[in-house]
């Protein structure tokens, strides 16, 4: 069994924000701004706008929360 491995993260979110993807650095605050402008239904739509969950995917589970709420 191959266990997932948080990604390194070399600088802190801003203070006010917090990373929902932290390999591609995209804050929930980005996050939430691109769902509510953009026309993204699935996680490919997320990736393809604004990149998020196209590194270690350990953010998938994540992100797909902020995609059912929506
Ligand atoms: S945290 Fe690695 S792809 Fe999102």
């Amino acid at each position: 069994m191959q266990l997932a491995v948080a990604p390194e993260v070399t600088e802190p979110a801003p203070s006010d924000a917090r990373y929902v993807c932290a390999c591609l650095r995209i804050t929930e605050r980005e996050l939430l701004s691109t769902l509510s402008s953009a026309n993204i239904r699935t996680l490919r739509d997320l990736r393809r706008t604004i990149g998020a969950g196209d590194g270690c995917t350990a953010c998938h589970r994540t992100l797909q929360r902020y995609l059912d709420a929506g």
